[in-house]
């Protein structure tokens, strides 16, 4: 047990941070040069039930200030998620959580039945993609159907159900306490923020899906703001994300009341930055004479 060690829910992790979903494939690909049982958690690719080849056009753009994309949560399938990827990823001392996407409440329903018992350390609910047509976001703005989801989920699997929100609401809060209500057993946030961006010398939109979700350093202000009202409003742990590139970045979460927290766009700049950020934690707790993570959860400082 090293001071870096944290329990989510059940899911036991070497670190508190892990890789966002859709930030880091299935681990995999990271594999040659990043080791794999140093992070926290590898939090899979969305899964869907059948196989998506996601949205056509333009799916990623770069702004000053973040990230823009809309890939319509291209995967191969939870068939070939069980059947190929898991086995693969068996071999690492990792927990892997898989997070998962349905069109309806029972398709949720279903792939958290299909995923018991393939080497699956906890399922990621996620009612919060802004680029797919139906389900994902809508289900992520609406207390009712959000908690919809969630039962749908837990009264098919017995594994840990953390719930991935959405910033594009106006209370989180009201969100947070839905979800945990349904038995959610902690919750994860923040997915992006709906954004856009336009070419100007084509007037067209930069991004095929016209819009798309926005992610990086520019948003971490938002997600801090929300890990500290969601925390406040629920007793399950949070996960927090948004913009984390730096081990001072997650400190920033772990204040506002994170368990743990996840870093995305920045593995697309720095491979190894889920490591990197372990590594600093560590030392800020070392200089501070602290000996756990727990010692910064929640403990902003509000005078
Ligand atoms: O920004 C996102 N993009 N969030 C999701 O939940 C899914 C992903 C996608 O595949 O479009």
């Amino acid at each position: 047990h090293s001071m870096l060690s944290v329990n989510i829910a059940g899911i036991k992790m070497k670190t508190p941070v892990m890789t966002a979903s859709g930030t880091f494939g299935f681990g995999l690909e990271y594999s040659d040069f990043v080791d794999l049982n140093q992070v926290g958690a590898v939090v899979v690719k969305g899964t869907t039930l059948a196989p998506r080849a996601g949205n056509s056009g333009c799916r990623i753009a770069e702004t000053p200030a973040g990230m823009l994309n809309s890939i319509g949560l291209e995967n191969p399938g939870v068939e070939t998620l069980i059947e190929d990827i898991m086995p693969k990823l068996a071999k690492y001392d990792v927990p892997v959580i898989v997070n998962i996407s349905g069109n309806t409440v029972e398709e949720y329903g279903e792939l958290a039945a299909r995923l018991d018992n393939a080497g699956v350390a906890g399922l990621e609910v996620n009612i919060s993609c802004p680029n797919v047509k139906q389900g994902g976001i809508a289900f992520g703005t609406c207390p009712d159907s959000a908690a919809q989801v969630v039962r749908s989920v837990k009264r098919n699997t017995g594994l840990p159900v953390i719930v991935k929100l959405s910033p594009n609401v106006g209370d989180v809060a009201l969100m947070a306490r839905a979800v945990e209500d349904a038995g959610a057993d902690a919750i994860s946030l923040i997915n992006t923020l709906l954004g856009m961006a336009i070419d100007v010398r084509s007037w067209k939109p930069v991004l095929g899906n016209i819009v798309g979700g926005f992610s990086g350093p520019a948003v971490k202000p938002v997600a801090v703001r929300m890990v500290w009202q969601v925390a406040k409003a629920v007793k399950v742990p949070v996960i927090g994300m948004g913009g984390i590139m730096t081990a001072e970045d997650a400190v920033e979460f772990l204040l506002a009341g994170a368990s743990a927290v996840a870093v995305g766009t920045a593995n697309f700049v720095n491979p190894y930055a889920a490591v990197e950020v372990a590594a600093g934690i560590q030392e800020y707790l070392a200089a501070r004479g602290l000996k756990q993570v727990s010692e910064l959860v929640g403990k902003v400082n509000l005078g």
